[in-house]
């Protein structure tokens, strides 16, 4: 705002008249102002003069950084647009796009006053002189002309915003607002765009994005959120991004500002808009109680700026533990944002599961939030304990935590530091690392560094001279892509890139010519003569989308776009499925088999949805179709659940769209390795004998060695089973889940599905893997019955 001061000075100074007799903030006799700037004609004719002298200004600021104007990057400087109103008069006529409400108590002159110029942080200081040389200081003390009068000292607060190109809204009654075009086409090139909310005084503006999907490199597409005229996010919004979308302003303006360059239109956003009052902020307070949580305010909404909390809690022993812990950025050393316990500061990202004691009669926590970055916040918990016995029945962790005993040597590091697994007598299923932690013996020798210490690689058999093959077997050097498989695994034959005889490890070409590189298809790279591995590789990606993930178990909306709930006449959602293109699915033939009076066997009694994120609710992206075609595996064995799978021909094909997009299918001789990670997703129970979920979850599962697989299990699993799980237990498809996709990402981010849902013993269970059929053994099948 210093720089404000001057640059009204600076206009101020050329007309004598005006400056005179007139204050500028607070107005004392504004009836009495207005009248007298409406006799004064001659200062429009100044008013209009400093404007153009304004523009000279910026255009010679411009010049002198010789810079261009850019939309994506700017900081405060020159005033492209000013206006004056005096109680709601009007007063330029060149540019005054509206008048100032005026807000209770500031009944004199509002500027509003947008800055936007791009300066090279080295060169600011030389700004700042080219400033100083318009109007220094001294000359303006010595008050001729008024000029001090009109200067604008601390008391001038700019709380709004206005610019060409803007959209007014009132927030007053709830609505949305969508991006140019959203969501039936993409957003418009080089468009520079804002929408500035108000509220009622008194309340504040929250602003949630339901969708938010722009071009990734913030370089070119990007909106950016402002609390009042402060960015409100330090990183500008690009591509899809995740965490919370929800916006939440300290006052009654708020602004959105979309800034897109010429090419690659995205779909855009829709966000919804409503107000709170500013009294129920809801945070901070007395806590009282042996036990109990509290979060930021708004969580998990980000927390506004310019907030503070301050929340006392009386008990002598306290523990701490954040469950969610994102605020402000400890780089700057909890200056802005930060929360304080009796004294002490904490801020950042990386709180998540810290466990804090405090030993004090009483705890002041202070929540602190300053006008700029804003972040999701924090959820803590608390619980007071004996300092003699902290963790009544249970295994103390050395960062206080305290987990259930059973947890403890189980393999698993549950205390988050290894606290757990230290100093443990194995046993017989386990192996001892050099670190003092148990393993499963599953573990010794699987390339995986399961230990931490990397012992249980250690000494595994390596093969002099010879090679060595996945199982840990050696097989001689000429043996390799002799088109046999030699290592039992087929490891000896899934290496070099040779045209060469076919077998069941090498990829067979649509000319005929095999070659044996590993998973060629989808790789991005032309490997067949006819490059026919290559072909059809419209499959397995999330468009619009970079494919990161997030924790936790919802999934966000369009993380998997494959994924299809099937929903049966009268029964809601019943199985999941896949989408292979516009018109084929994948799902269980067990899914498929009438029982008793239901008929699930006829085509006609299901219904599809695609692009569905949550069960109660579709949305514009969903595509809902009848099914016209069952086609279950002729030799489903419904004892034994082998061939478990179908193909299901919609009765129209849908339009592809970002939240609607086709799996890969693996080849006939993919090999998704052991031990690797895929992913689960469904609607299914969360617990064995649970309720469905409404939002559609994922869970990440490692593919299991089918020896130990047999083992494990009860029941047979065939060789067109795969199975895949968490041995620890806790983790599985379950009730519901059956049919749909399990999902392996290729190194090169490509999705393919391993799997379908089938069958388990319960649902989660240690040592108890879930059980897939093995796509790769129906992958002619899929092409003879529906040409995918
Ligand atoms: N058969 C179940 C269904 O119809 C799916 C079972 C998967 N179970 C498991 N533990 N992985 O939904």
């Amino acid at each position: 705002s210093l720089f404000l001061n001057k640059l009204l000075n600076s206009l101020c100074v050329q007309d004598r008249d005006w400056g005179a007799d007139l204050q500028f903030l607070p107005a004392t006799d504004s009836k009495q102002l207005e009248k007298k700037l409406y006799e004064r004609k001659r200062l429009w004719i100044g008013v209009g003069m400093l404007i153009c002298a304004l523009a000279l200004m910026t255009g010679l600021l411009v010049w002198h950084f010789n810079r261009k104007l850019t939309l994506s990057d700017f900081c405060a400087v020159t005033s492209v647009l000013m206006l004056l109103s005096v109680n709601k008069v009007c007063a330029n006529p060149l540019c005054v796009l509206r008048c100032s409400e005026g807000n209770s108590g500031d009944n004199g002159i509002v500027a509003y006053y947008q800055s936007e110029f791009d300066v090279p942080a080295p060169q600011q200081t030389s700004l700042d002189e080219a400033v100083n040389s318009l109007e220094s200081p001294e000359e303006s003390a010595g008050g001729r002309h008024g000029r001090l009068l009109l200067r604008p000292k601390d008391s001038l607060s700019v709380n709004s915003v206005i610019s060409q190109g803007f959209i007014d809204i009132h927030v007053r009654s709830p609505g949305h607002v969508d991006s140019p075009g959203f969501p039936d086409s993409p957003y418009p090139s080089n468009a520079h765009m804002q929408w500035k909310f108000r509220a009622d005084p008194g309340h504040r503006i929250r602003l949630d994005f339901q969708d938010l999907i722009l071009e990734d490199n913030c370089q070119r597409d990007l909106i950016k959120i402002f609390d009042s005229l402060a960015p409100i996010e330090k990183r500008t919004q690009c591509g899809y991004p995740h965490g919370s979308l929800s916006f939440i302003s300290s006052g009654n303006v708020m602004l959105l500002m979309l800034v897109t360059n010429e090419d690659k239109n995205f779909p855009g956003f829709r966000a919804d808009y409503s107000q709170i009052p500013l009294t129920d902020l809801n945070c901070g307070g007395t806590l009282t109680g042996e036990k109990g949580s509290f979060t930021s305010p708004f969580f998990p909404s980000n927390y506004p700026p310019q907030t503070s909390c301050v929340w006392n809690i009386e008990v002598s022993f306290l523990k701490f533990q954040f469950n969610k812990f994102f605020v402000g950025n400890q780089t700057e050393q909890c200056l802005h944002d930060y929360v304080e316990i009796n004294g002490e500061r904490l801020c950042g990202s990386d709180l998540k599961g810290t466990v804090l004691t405090v030993k004090s009669n009483k705890v002041t926590i202070e929540f602190n939030s300053d006008s700029s970055y804003v972040d999701q916040g924090f959820a803590a918990e608390y619980e007071a304990f004996t300092p003699n016995n902290p963790c009544p029945g249970r295994f103390q962790c050395s960062n206080n935590l305290c987990i259930n005993k059973t947890l403890q040597c189980d393999g698993w590091n549950d205390c988050d530091d290894g606290n757990d697994e230290a100093n443990c007598k194995c046993d017989a299923s386990q192996i001892l690392c050099k670190n003092g932690h148990c393993k499963p013996k599953l573990w010794l020798c699987d390339g995986l560094d399961d230990c931490g210490d990397n012992s249980d690689e250690e000494n595994c058999v390596k093969c002099k001279g010879q090679f060595s093959c996945k199982n840990g077997r050696c097989v001689p050097e000429n043996l390799k892509c002799n088109g046999k498989d030699d290592c039992g695994d087929g490891s000896d034959e899934s290496r070099s890139l040779v045209l060469q005889q076919c077998s069941e490890f090498t990829f067979r070409c649509r000319n005929g010519r095999c070659i044996s590189k590993l998973n060629p298809e989808c790789d991005g790279e032309p490997d067949c003569e006819d490059g026919s591995d290559e072909a059809d590789c419209d499959c397995g990606i999330r468009p619009y989308r970079s494919s990161r993930i997030v924790g936790g178990q919802a999934s966000q909306e369009g993380e998997w776009p494959w994924q299809v709930s099937l929903h049966f006449k009268g029964m809601g959602h019943v199985c999941g499925a896949s989408v292979l293109n516009n018109r084929w699915l994948l799902t269980a033939a067990h899914c498929v088999q009438d029982k008793d009076k239901q008929k699930f066997s006829q085509a006609d009694q299901w219904e599809a949805l695609l692009g569905l994120h949550e069960q109660s609710q579709t949305n514009k992206w969903t595509v809902r179709r009848g099914v016209k075609r069952i086609i279950a595996h002729p030799d489903y064995d419904h004892l034994s659940y082998d061939h478990d799978i179908t193909l299901m021909e919609l009765d129209t094909n849908v339009n592809l769209n970002q939240n609607i997009w086709p799996i890969c299918l693996p080849s006939p001789t993919h090999d998704f390795p052991e031990g690797e990670e895929a992913w689960i997703t469904g609607w299914g129970a969360t617990r064995e004998e649970g309720l469905s979920a409404n939002v559609l979850q994922k869970a990440a599962v490692r593919i299991i060695n089918s020896t130990v697989c047999k083992s494990l299990l009860e029941d047979s699993v065939t060789d067109n089973m795969l199975c895949a799980g968490v041995l620890k237990g806790g983790v599985d498809a379950c009730q519901g889940d059956s049919g749909g996709p399990l999902s392996f990402t290729s190194p090169k981010g490509r999705v393919f599905q391993a799997g379908v849902v089938s069958w388990g013993e319960g649902c989660a269970r240690k040592n108890k893997p879930g059980v897939y059929t093995r796509v790769t053994k129906y992958r002619d099948w899929i092409k003879e019955n529906s040409g995918v």
